[in-house]
């Protein structure tokens, strides 16, 4: 594990992002609330430039003109084709019953997708089939400091 001084605190302010090479790659260092997470700048689907995307929230309706918007800000958006990141987790999320596109879905899955996942951060959702590499993330005196792996 090699550290790395990537900011001084007050650089990145909260809902903000700095992108920094680091270790062998890109990561993107995110301050969410005060709190400082870090994502290799490589999205999992097809390479794109994740950590340039647009941070968002999750959205959920139920029905015309009703919708819950949780955590906004906390979703990043991959600019190349739209997979969205759990910046906490690096986890991907989609929802399989409300596509933005139509389709006719004749599928077989496995039990285990049929029950609601209690790590959801949104009724509906199940995790994507991809995860962005995260990397620990540590306030040392006043930097912030990144530990990637060898
Ligand atoms: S490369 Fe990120 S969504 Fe395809």
């Amino acid at each position: 594990m090699t550290k790395y001084i990537v900011a001084a605190v007050g650089e990145i302010p909260p809902g903000g992002r700095k992108i920094v090479d680091a270790g062998d790659g890109s990561v993107g260092i995110f301050n969410l609330n005060g709190e400082f997470f870090a994502l290799r700048n490589r999205c999992p689907h097809q390479g794109g430039p994740v950590c340039l995307g647009r941070l968002a929230g999750f959205l959920q309706s139920s029905a015309p003109g009703e919708y819950i918007y949780s955590r906004p800000g906390e979703v990043l958006r991959c600019p190349w084709h739209g997979w969205e990141y759990d910046v906490k987790t690096g986890q991907s999320w989609y929802d399989p019953v409300h596509p933005r596109v139509r389709r006719y879905p004749v599928i077989v899955e496995p039990g285990s997708v049929l029950v609601e996942d209690p790590d959801a951060p949104a009724p509906g959702l199940q995790k994507g089939p991809y995860v962005a590499e995260t990397y620990p993330v540590s306030v040392d005196e006043r930097y912030v400091v990144v530990e990637i792996p060898e």
